[in-house]
């Protein structure tokens, strides 16, 4: 496993629109995305990009707005109601050798290699094995973002 760039923070959160105004009014962000929904996770979702090195935009918050109940964010936030940091993310050059990395060190992926919010393939690991931290494994984009 080769350690590529932090992508981004996920938050789940119960209110996108609130969320979305808190890191506006209280954090001072100036650069967040239009929320859409991505099917395949059954989420509403939209970044909050933070500053990087000379006009470029660092690592993002990704907040994550269930659009069922039934989901696994929907799921995760009846533990949690206000919400909260519900995964990171690292990049790295090739989806499909990462996960036979991590699989050959015992670690539980979650689900083949799909295709996620930024574009690009995607794939999480059980928290479990990951010092309790559900990590989403992201290839690389090939451009922007
Ligand atoms: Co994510």
């Amino acid at each position: 496993m080769k350690l590529g760039r932090m992508n981004h923070i996920g938050v789940a959160t119960p209110d996108l629109d609130a969320s979305i105004a808190f890191y506006r009014d209280v954090m001072g962000a100036t650069d967040v995305t239009e929320p859409f929904i991505l099917e395949s996770q059954q989420v509403r979702v939209c970044f909050v990009n933070t500053p990087g090195e000379e006009g470029t935009v660092g690592t993002q918050v990704e907040l994550l707005e269930p659009t069922s109940q039934d989901s696994p964010v929907g799921k995760w936030l009846e533990n949690k109601p206000y919400g909260g940091q519900h995964h990171i993310c690292y990049e790295v050059p090739n989806i499909h050798k990462a996960k036979e990395e991590f699989e050959a060190m015992g670690k539980r992926v979650l689900g083949e290699p799909r295709i996620g919010a930024h574009g690009t393939p995607i794939f999480f690991v059980h928290p479990k094995d990951m010092n309790g931290i559900l990590t989403e494994i992201m290839e690389t984009p090939k451009e922007g973002h």
